[in-house]
Protein backbone atom coordinates (compact mmCIF):
# COMPACT_ATOMS: atom_id res chain seq x y z
CA UNK A 1 0.00 0.00 0.00
CA UNK A 2 1.34 3.76 -0.58
CA UNK A 3 1.21 5.69 2.34
CA UNK A 4 0.87 9.46 2.63
CA UNK A 5 1.55 11.19 5.99
CA UNK A 6 0.40 14.83 6.62
CA UNK A 7 2.83 16.51 9.35
CA UNK A 8 5.75 18.87 9.71
CA UNK A 9 8.49 17.95 8.01
CA UNK A 10 12.00 18.19 9.40
CA UNK A 11 15.04 17.33 7.93
CA UNK A 12 18.46 18.49 6.39
CA UNK A 13 20.22 19.48 3.43
CA UNK A 14 23.62 20.14 4.25
CA UNK A 15 25.39 20.53 7.53
CA UNK A 16 24.24 23.66 9.58
CA UNK A 17 27.51 23.83 11.96
CA UNK A 18 27.71 23.78 15.20
CA UNK A 19 26.15 26.72 16.93
CA UNK A 20 24.38 28.87 14.40
CA UNK A 21 20.25 29.03 14.79
CA UNK A 22 19.87 30.37 11.61
CA UNK A 23 22.01 27.99 10.02
CA UNK A 24 21.55 27.06 6.40
CA UNK A 25 21.09 23.46 5.12
CA UNK A 26 17.81 23.12 7.68
CA UNK A 27 14.58 21.77 5.61
CA UNK A 28 11.49 22.60 7.25
CA UNK A 29 8.26 21.64 5.51
CA UNK A 30 5.21 22.81 8.27
CA UNK A 31 2.05 21.11 7.01
CA UNK A 32 3.67 18.64 4.12
CA UNK A 33 3.14 15.25 2.80
CA UNK A 34 5.08 12.31 2.72
CA UNK A 35 4.70 9.74 0.32
CA UNK A 36 5.98 6.75 0.49
CA UNK A 37 5.90 3.81 -1.92
CA UNK A 38 5.18 0.23 -2.20
CA UNK A 39 8.82 0.13 -1.80
CA UNK A 40 9.07 1.38 1.58
CA UNK A 41 11.01 4.11 0.14
CA UNK A 42 9.89 8.05 0.38
CA UNK A 43 8.66 8.78 -3.12
CA UNK A 44 7.83 12.83 -2.45
CA UNK A 45 7.52 15.53 -0.64
CA UNK A 46 4.35 17.67 -1.73
CA UNK A 47 2.53 20.22 -0.15
CA UNK A 48 -0.64 18.87 -2.10
CA UNK A 49 -3.12 16.35 -0.67
CA UNK A 50 -2.36 13.30 -2.54
CA UNK A 51 -5.50 11.21 -4.70
CA UNK A 52 -7.19 8.16 -2.99
CA UNK A 53 -4.85 5.87 -4.29
CA UNK A 54 -2.99 6.54 -1.41
CA UNK A 55 -3.52 5.86 2.36
CA UNK A 56 -3.42 9.15 3.80
CA UNK A 57 -2.49 9.42 7.75
CA UNK A 58 -3.01 12.62 9.69
CA UNK A 59 0.00 13.51 12.37
CA UNK A 60 -1.27 17.52 11.54
CA UNK A 61 0.25 19.86 14.28
CA UNK A 62 3.21 16.52 14.92
CA UNK A 63 6.92 16.73 13.90
CA UNK A 64 7.98 14.37 11.45
CA UNK A 65 11.73 13.42 11.43
CA UNK A 66 13.88 10.60 10.07
CA UNK A 67 14.53 8.28 12.52
CA UNK A 68 17.70 8.61 14.70
CA UNK A 69 20.87 6.47 14.40
CA UNK A 70 22.22 5.53 17.49
CA UNK A 71 25.94 4.85 16.57
CA UNK A 72 27.18 3.32 19.88
CA UNK A 73 25.06 1.15 22.01
CA UNK A 74 25.04 -2.55 23.87
CA UNK A 75 21.89 -4.51 23.48
CA UNK A 76 22.82 -6.83 26.50
CA UNK A 77 23.75 -3.87 29.16
CA UNK A 78 19.66 -2.80 29.01
CA UNK A 79 19.62 -5.00 32.38
CA UNK A 80 22.34 -3.37 33.99
CA UNK A 81 21.33 0.46 32.80
CA UNK A 82 21.25 2.80 36.23
CA UNK A 83 23.64 0.81 38.29
CA UNK A 84 25.21 2.57 41.02
CA UNK A 85 28.62 4.15 41.96
CA UNK A 86 31.31 2.70 39.77
CA UNK A 87 33.42 4.34 37.05
CA UNK A 88 34.58 2.04 33.71
CA UNK A 89 36.80 -0.56 34.83
CA UNK A 90 34.89 -1.29 37.70
CA UNK A 91 31.14 -0.70 36.44
CA UNK A 92 32.57 -3.75 33.62
CA UNK A 93 33.13 -5.80 36.34
CA UNK A 94 30.68 -5.02 38.91
CA UNK A 95 27.90 -4.89 36.68
CA UNK A 96 28.77 -5.40 33.26
CA UNK A 97 30.44 -8.80 32.46
CA UNK A 98 27.78 -11.00 34.92
CA UNK A 99 25.11 -9.18 32.36
CA UNK A 100 26.73 -10.07 29.36
CA UNK A 101 27.74 -13.97 30.57
CA UNK A 102 23.95 -14.83 30.67
CA UNK A 103 23.86 -14.34 27.33
CA UNK A 104 25.64 -17.75 26.67
CA UNK A 105 22.71 -18.97 26.62
CA UNK A 106 20.46 -18.90 22.81
CA UNK A 107 17.24 -18.36 24.82
CA UNK A 108 18.20 -15.32 26.83
CA UNK A 109 19.80 -13.78 23.76
CA UNK A 110 16.87 -14.34 21.53
CA UNK A 111 15.09 -12.66 24.42
CA UNK A 112 17.44 -9.57 24.77
CA UNK A 113 17.75 -8.88 21.27
CA UNK A 114 14.10 -8.32 20.21
CA UNK A 115 13.69 -6.55 24.00
CA UNK A 116 16.79 -4.51 23.00
CA UNK A 117 15.27 -3.65 19.16
CA UNK A 118 11.86 -3.21 20.15
CA UNK A 119 13.39 -0.53 22.61
CA UNK A 120 15.16 1.02 20.45
CA UNK A 121 11.94 1.75 18.09
CA UNK A 122 9.85 2.75 21.31
CA UNK A 123 12.29 5.53 21.68
CA UNK A 124 12.39 6.77 17.80
CA UNK A 125 15.83 5.03 17.08
CA UNK A 126 15.63 3.12 13.84
CA UNK A 127 18.93 2.37 12.86
CA UNK A 128 22.22 1.56 15.23
CA UNK A 129 26.01 0.46 15.54
CA UNK A 130 25.50 -2.22 18.08
CA UNK A 131 27.38 -4.71 20.59
CA UNK A 132 26.40 -7.90 20.92
CA UNK A 133 28.51 -10.03 23.50
CA UNK A 134 31.46 -12.58 23.06
CA UNK A 135 28.71 -15.09 22.00
CA UNK A 136 28.13 -15.57 18.62
CA UNK A 137 24.59 -16.06 19.57
CA UNK A 138 23.73 -13.04 20.77
CA UNK A 139 24.88 -11.64 17.53
CA UNK A 140 22.90 -14.11 15.52
CA UNK A 141 20.04 -12.99 17.41
CA UNK A 142 20.71 -9.06 17.05
CA UNK A 143 21.02 -10.12 13.71
CA UNK A 144 17.72 -12.32 13.16
CA UNK A 145 15.86 -9.65 15.34
CA UNK A 146 16.84 -6.75 12.62
CA UNK A 147 16.34 -8.46 9.52
CA UNK A 148 13.09 -9.27 10.99
CA UNK A 149 12.15 -6.12 11.24
CA UNK A 150 13.70 -4.43 8.29
CA UNK A 151 15.97 -2.16 10.49
CA UNK A 152 19.47 -0.79 9.46
CA UNK A 153 21.69 -2.42 12.02
CA UNK A 154 25.06 -2.73 12.25
CA UNK A 155 26.61 -5.44 14.84
CA UNK A 156 28.84 -8.16 15.22
CA UNK A 157 30.61 -10.43 17.99
CA UNK A 158 32.58 -8.72 20.71
CA UNK A 159 36.47 -9.63 20.20
CA UNK A 160 37.93 -10.25 24.04
CA UNK A 161 40.72 -12.55 24.77
CA UNK A 162 42.41 -11.32 27.90
CA UNK A 163 41.77 -9.04 30.61
CA UNK A 164 38.25 -10.54 31.18
CA UNK A 165 36.58 -13.36 33.17
CA UNK A 166 37.35 -16.68 31.49
CA UNK A 167 33.83 -17.18 30.62
CA UNK A 168 33.52 -14.18 28.82
CA UNK A 169 36.81 -14.69 26.82
CA UNK A 170 37.51 -15.83 23.38
CA UNK A 171 40.87 -16.77 21.21
CA UNK A 172 41.90 -15.69 17.91
CA UNK A 173 41.22 -18.94 16.00
CA UNK A 174 37.76 -19.55 17.36
CA UNK A 175 36.82 -15.52 16.84
CA UNK A 176 38.25 -15.33 13.24
CA UNK A 177 36.13 -18.84 12.71
CA UNK A 178 32.70 -17.30 13.89
CA UNK A 179 33.32 -13.73 12.92
CA UNK A 180 33.47 -15.38 9.17
CA UNK A 181 30.46 -17.56 9.60
CA UNK A 182 28.59 -14.76 10.92
CA UNK A 183 30.12 -12.76 8.32
CA UNK A 184 28.74 -15.39 5.53
CA UNK A 185 25.11 -15.44 6.91
CA UNK A 186 24.07 -11.90 7.58
CA UNK A 187 26.77 -9.51 5.82
CA UNK A 188 24.60 -7.53 3.83
CA UNK A 189 21.57 -9.33 3.92
CA UNK A 190 18.37 -7.05 4.28
CA UNK A 191 19.74 -3.90 5.65
CA UNK A 192 22.52 -5.52 7.69
CA UNK A 193 25.98 -5.27 8.04
CA UNK A 194 28.93 -6.92 9.51
CA UNK A 195 30.64 -4.56 12.31
CA UNK A 196 34.46 -5.78 13.30
CA UNK A 197 34.09 -5.84 17.43
CA UNK A 198 36.96 -5.45 19.25
CA UNK A 199 35.91 -4.57 22.85
CA UNK A 200 38.66 -1.95 23.63
CA UNK A 201 42.48 -2.56 23.46
CA UNK A 202 42.99 -3.43 27.11
CA UNK A 203 40.68 -6.85 26.58
CA UNK A 204 42.45 -7.75 22.80
CA UNK A 205 45.83 -8.97 22.62
CA UNK A 206 48.26 -7.87 19.57
CA UNK A 207 47.31 -11.31 17.85
CA UNK A 208 43.28 -10.57 18.27
CA UNK A 209 43.59 -7.05 16.90
CA UNK A 210 46.06 -8.00 14.15
CA UNK A 211 42.89 -10.67 13.59
CA UNK A 212 40.69 -8.00 13.23
CA UNK A 213 42.21 -5.96 11.10
CA UNK A 214 42.40 -8.70 8.52
CA UNK A 215 38.70 -9.10 8.73
CA UNK A 216 38.18 -6.04 8.45
CA UNK A 217 40.35 -5.99 5.26
CA UNK A 218 39.24 -9.11 4.06
CA UNK A 219 35.34 -7.81 4.06
CA UNK A 220 33.91 -5.63 1.86
CA UNK A 221 31.53 -2.87 3.70
CA UNK A 222 31.90 -4.04 6.80
CA UNK A 223 32.49 -1.66 10.08
CA UNK A 224 34.49 -1.69 12.67
CA UNK A 225 33.45 -0.47 15.93
CA UNK A 226 35.61 -0.06 19.57
CA UNK A 227 35.98 2.22 22.37
CA UNK A 228 38.87 4.44 22.63
CA UNK A 229 40.00 7.08 25.29
CA UNK A 230 37.00 6.80 27.78
CA UNK A 231 38.40 7.02 31.06
CA UNK A 232 41.70 8.28 32.62
CA UNK A 233 42.76 4.71 34.11
CA UNK A 234 42.10 3.03 31.27
CA UNK A 235 43.94 5.27 28.71
CA UNK A 236 47.03 4.28 31.72
CA UNK A 237 46.32 0.80 31.46
CA UNK A 238 45.98 0.99 27.33
CA UNK A 239 49.93 2.65 27.99
CA UNK A 240 50.85 0.03 30.23
CA UNK A 241 50.16 -3.00 27.97
CA UNK A 242 51.06 -1.70 24.50
CA UNK A 243 54.28 0.63 25.57
CA UNK A 244 55.29 0.60 22.07
CA UNK A 245 52.41 2.69 20.36
CA UNK A 246 52.46 6.06 20.50
CA UNK A 247 48.65 6.72 21.57
CA UNK A 248 45.56 4.67 22.85
CA UNK A 249 44.27 5.67 19.27
CA UNK A 250 47.63 4.48 17.63
CA UNK A 251 47.18 0.86 18.84
CA UNK A 252 43.87 0.34 16.69
CA UNK A 253 45.73 2.42 13.47
CA UNK A 254 48.78 -0.43 13.54
CA UNK A 255 46.62 -2.65 13.40
CA UNK A 256 44.84 -1.22 10.41
CA UNK A 257 41.60 -0.72 12.43
CA UNK A 258 41.24 2.86 11.06
CA UNK A 259 38.87 3.76 8.02
CA UNK A 260 36.42 5.73 6.65
CA UNK A 261 33.68 2.48 8.24
CA UNK A 262 34.92 3.10 11.84
CA UNK A 263 32.96 4.10 14.74
CA UNK A 264 35.14 4.90 18.03
CA UNK A 265 32.77 5.87 20.83
CA UNK A 266 33.92 8.11 23.26
CA UNK A 267 37.63 9.76 22.45
CA UNK A 268 37.62 12.09 25.36
CA UNK A 269 41.37 11.79 25.92
CA UNK A 270 42.46 12.27 22.67
CA UNK A 271 45.31 14.92 21.29
CA UNK A 272 45.49 16.47 18.21
CA UNK A 273 48.05 14.00 16.73
CA UNK A 274 44.99 11.58 17.49
CA UNK A 275 42.22 13.49 15.93
CA UNK A 276 44.83 13.97 12.73
CA UNK A 277 44.95 10.37 12.43
CA UNK A 278 41.59 9.98 12.32
CA UNK A 279 40.73 12.68 9.78
CA UNK A 280 42.86 11.08 7.38
CA UNK A 281 41.36 7.74 7.88
CA UNK A 282 37.49 9.10 7.94
CA UNK A 283 36.82 7.64 11.13
CA UNK A 284 34.49 9.15 13.68
CA UNK A 285 33.51 9.85 17.12
CA UNK A 286 30.27 8.55 18.76
CA UNK A 287 30.21 10.85 21.51
CA UNK A 288 27.99 9.63 24.38
CA UNK A 289 27.06 12.57 26.83
CA UNK A 290 25.28 10.58 28.82
CA UNK A 291 27.24 7.72 29.79
CA UNK A 292 30.11 10.03 29.93
CA UNK A 293 28.13 12.11 32.57
CA UNK A 294 27.22 9.20 34.28
CA UNK A 295 30.25 6.99 34.73
CA UNK A 296 32.30 10.21 35.11
CA UNK A 297 34.40 9.70 32.50
CA UNK A 298 35.26 13.34 31.04
CA UNK A 299 33.97 15.83 28.82
CA UNK A 300 34.31 15.30 24.86
CA UNK A 301 35.89 18.29 22.83
CA UNK A 302 33.43 18.54 19.87
CA UNK A 303 35.52 21.96 18.95
CA UNK A 304 38.63 20.10 18.61
CA UNK A 305 36.76 17.33 16.66
CA UNK A 306 35.66 19.38 14.11
CA UNK A 307 38.70 21.53 14.11
CA UNK A 308 40.50 18.56 12.71
CA UNK A 309 38.01 17.33 10.14
CA UNK A 310 36.60 14.57 12.52
CA UNK A 311 32.85 13.87 11.70
CA UNK A 312 30.96 13.20 15.28
CA UNK A 313 27.50 11.27 15.77
CA UNK A 314 25.78 11.31 18.88
CA UNK A 315 25.18 7.70 20.67
CA UNK A 316 23.35 6.88 24.06
CA UNK A 317 25.86 4.00 25.19
CA UNK A 318 23.75 2.21 27.29
CA UNK A 319 24.31 0.65 29.23
CA UNK A 320 27.13 3.22 30.61
CA UNK A 321 24.68 5.86 29.02
CA UNK A 322 21.00 6.02 30.96
CA UNK A 323 18.65 6.50 28.46
CA UNK A 324 18.15 4.97 25.08
CA UNK A 325 16.06 7.96 23.94
CA UNK A 326 17.99 10.03 21.78
CA UNK A 327 16.16 13.43 22.78
CA UNK A 328 18.11 12.93 26.51
CA UNK A 329 21.07 11.98 24.60
CA UNK A 330 21.37 15.07 22.50
CA UNK A 331 20.12 17.11 25.88
CA UNK A 332 22.98 15.83 27.72
CA UNK A 333 25.29 16.56 24.57
CA UNK A 334 24.10 20.60 24.96
CA UNK A 335 25.06 20.63 28.57
CA UNK A 336 28.23 18.72 28.15
CA UNK A 337 29.74 20.87 25.31
CA UNK A 338 28.05 24.15 27.60
CA UNK A 339 30.85 23.55 30.32
CA UNK A 340 33.12 24.15 27.53
CA UNK A 341 31.42 27.48 26.41
CA UNK A 342 29.77 25.87 23.35
CA UNK A 343 26.21 26.55 22.68
CA UNK A 344 24.96 23.69 20.44
CA UNK A 345 22.01 24.72 18.26
CA UNK A 346 19.34 22.10 18.26
CA UNK A 347 20.40 21.94 14.35
CA UNK A 348 23.84 20.62 15.23
CA UNK A 349 22.66 18.05 17.83
CA UNK A 350 19.80 16.74 14.72
CA UNK A 351 22.16 16.61 12.37
CA UNK A 352 24.64 14.18 13.83
CA UNK A 353 21.37 11.93 15.25
CA UNK A 354 20.42 11.62 11.63
CA UNK A 355 22.14 12.98 8.45
CA UNK A 356 25.12 13.56 10.02
CA UNK A 357 25.33 9.89 11.84
CA UNK A 358 23.74 8.62 8.46
CA UNK A 359 27.05 10.24 6.35
CA UNK A 360 29.50 9.53 8.65
CA UNK A 361 28.97 5.67 8.24
CA UNK A 362 28.24 6.02 4.49
CA UNK A 363 24.63 5.28 4.47
CA UNK A 364 23.66 8.99 3.18
CA UNK A 365 21.21 8.15 0.78
CA UNK A 366 19.56 5.22 2.91
CA UNK A 367 19.03 6.92 6.18
CA UNK A 368 18.88 10.27 7.80
CA UNK A 369 16.82 12.16 5.51
CA UNK A 370 13.51 12.68 4.21
CA UNK A 371 15.06 12.88 0.38
CA UNK A 372 12.72 10.91 -2.38
CA UNK A 373 14.48 7.89 -2.70
CA UNK A 374 15.98 7.14 1.24
CA UNK A 375 14.16 4.49 3.21
CA UNK A 376 11.32 5.53 5.07
CA UNK A 377 12.30 5.38 8.45
CA UNK A 378 10.65 7.96 9.96
CA UNK A 379 9.44 9.47 13.69
CA UNK A 380 6.21 11.17 14.42
CA UNK A 381 6.27 13.25 17.39
CA UNK A 382 4.37 15.67 19.75
CA UNK A 383 6.16 18.64 20.17
CA UNK A 384 4.94 18.54 23.95
CA UNK A 385 3.74 16.55 26.50
CA UNK A 386 2.59 17.57 29.84
CA UNK A 387 1.72 20.94 31.23
CA UNK A 388 5.47 22.21 31.78
CA UNK A 389 6.37 21.42 28.16
CA UNK A 390 3.04 22.23 26.47
CA UNK A 391 3.29 26.13 27.78
CA UNK A 392 6.99 26.35 27.16
CA UNK A 393 5.82 25.11 23.55
CA UNK A 394 2.78 27.79 23.08
CA UNK A 395 5.06 30.44 24.44
CA UNK A 396 8.34 29.35 21.91
CA UNK A 397 9.25 32.27 19.53
CA UNK A 398 10.63 30.95 15.95
CA UNK A 399 11.32 27.66 14.87
CA UNK A 400 14.66 27.19 16.45
CA UNK A 401 13.21 28.14 20.06
CA UNK A 402 10.59 25.64 19.53
CA UNK A 403 12.86 22.65 18.39
CA UNK A 404 15.17 23.44 21.02
CA UNK A 405 12.07 23.75 23.73
CA UNK A 406 10.60 20.21 22.14
CA UNK A 407 14.55 18.55 22.46
CA UNK A 408 15.76 19.64 25.53
CA UNK A 409 12.12 18.72 27.17
CA UNK A 410 11.18 15.74 25.77
CA UNK A 411 11.84 12.18 25.73
CA UNK A 412 10.39 8.61 24.39
CA UNK A 413 7.06 9.97 25.75
CA UNK A 414 7.14 12.19 23.18
CA UNK A 415 6.70 9.68 19.97
CA UNK A 416 3.55 8.63 18.15
CA UNK A 417 5.02 6.35 15.83
CA UNK A 418 8.19 4.67 14.32
CA UNK A 419 8.52 3.96 10.82
CA UNK A 420 11.10 1.63 9.23
CA UNK A 421 11.10 1.29 5.65
CA UNK A 422 7.53 2.53 5.56
CA UNK A 423 5.53 0.32 7.97
CA UNK A 424 4.21 1.19 11.51
CA UNK A 425 6.65 -0.90 14.21
CA UNK A 426 5.64 1.45 16.82
CA UNK A 427 2.58 3.25 17.80
CA UNK A 428 1.82 4.96 21.17
CA UNK A 429 -0.96 3.58 22.92
CA UNK A 430 -4.14 6.07 22.21
CA UNK A 431 -5.04 8.08 25.53
N1 LIG B 1 34.91 0.09 27.35
C1 LIG B 1 35.01 -1.23 27.19
N2 LIG B 1 33.81 -1.83 27.29
C2 LIG B 1 32.92 -0.85 27.51
C3 LIG B 1 31.50 -0.85 27.70
O1 LIG B 1 30.83 -1.86 27.68
N3 LIG B 1 30.95 0.38 27.90
C4 LIG B 1 31.67 1.52 27.91
N4 LIG B 1 31.04 2.68 28.11
N5 LIG B 1 32.99 1.54 27.75
C5 LIG B 1 33.61 0.37 27.54
ZN1 LIG C 1 30.16 1.45 24.83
Amino acid sequence: MKTAIHADLLDFTADPGLDDPAACGVRWRADHWLLIGEDGRIVAVQPETPGDDWQRIDHRGRLLLPGFIDSHVHAPQLDVIASWGTQLLDWLQTYTFPAEARLADGAEAARCANDFLDALLAHGTTAAAVFATVHAGSADALFEGALARGMRVLTGKVLMDRHAPPDLCDDVDTALAECRALVQRWHGRGRLAYAVTPRFAATSSDAQLAMAGRLLAETPGAYLQTHVAENLDEVRWVRQIFPDARSYLDVYARHGLLGPRSVLAHGIWLDDDDRRSLAAAGAHIAFCPSSNLFLGSGLFDWRAARASGVAVSLASDVGGGTSLSMLRTLADGYKVQALAGLRLSAWALLHAATRGAAQALELGGEIGTLEPGAVADVTIWDWACGPVAKRRDALARGLHERVFAWLMLGDERNLVECRVAGKALFQRMAG
